[in-house]
């Protein structure tokens, strides 16, 4: 190989190595987009991490009674917002599952639903066992999933901002109160 054969090898190495970090790049835009429009928009609506995880929990170990009152716990606690919220969030004390239970009692009240006192022991029980099965005793498992939730909220607040900023491009800016010098 000659001198200017050499040149026009490595010339031609160079440009192909450049073809393809190009269609690479392409790709992973492309990849982007499809992230963008992976949310479902139940997604998008979450308030909370805890809304994106799954809204039941196999129960089929659990003791009868439990089982019976996990049945009304869906029946009631899905009304507003997905079961997920409950079962996913942090909370496992009866304390707080008494504290959650009657403020959204109070929420049901206002819309003329009554929730009776041996109910709402019922969806407390079921929410302390089930607490202590998934939360406690697999607590590893339980925060590993958790941290999940959170960055995957994370991300679909992102995008609900990066569409709603979309959205509002059309629109005429809102006039700024003038604060002052700082
Ligand atoms: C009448 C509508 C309604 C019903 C029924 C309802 N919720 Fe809620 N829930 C809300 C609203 C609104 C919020 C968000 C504001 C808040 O936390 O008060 C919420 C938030 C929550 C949260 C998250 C609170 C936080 O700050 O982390 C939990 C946990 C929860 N609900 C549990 C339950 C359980 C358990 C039931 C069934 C007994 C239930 N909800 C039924 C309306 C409701």
């Amino acid at each position: 190989m000659n001198s200017n054969e050499r040149f026009g090898l490595v010339y031609l190495i160079f440009g192909v190595s450049i073809i393809l970090s190009l269609t690479s790049c392409e790709k992973k835009e492309k990849e982007s987009a499809a992230l963008k429009s992976k949310f479902s928009s139940t997604q998008l609506t979450a308030h909370f991490p805890y809304d994106l995880g799954p809204a039941t929990v196999d129960v089929s170990s659990y003791p009868l009674n439990i089982q019976e009152s996990y049945k009304l716990f869906l029946a009631v606690c899905s009304s507003c917002h997905s079961s997920s919220r409950p079962l996913n969030s942090p909370y496992i004390k009866a304390y707080d599952w008494k504290r959650f239970v009657k403020r959204m009692h109070i929420k049901m009240g206002t819309r003329g639903y009554v929730l009776e006192s041996k109910d709402e022991k019922r969806i407390v029980e079921f929410l302390v066992y089930d607490s202590k099965i998934r939360k406690i005793d697999k607590k590893d498992e339980f925060d590993a999933k958790a941290q999940d939730l959170n960055k995957l909220f994370k991300e679909v607040s992102k995008e609900r901002e990066s569409l709603q900023e979309e959205e509002t491009l059309g629109l005429p800016k809102k006039e700024t109160p003038y604060v002052g010098v700082k």
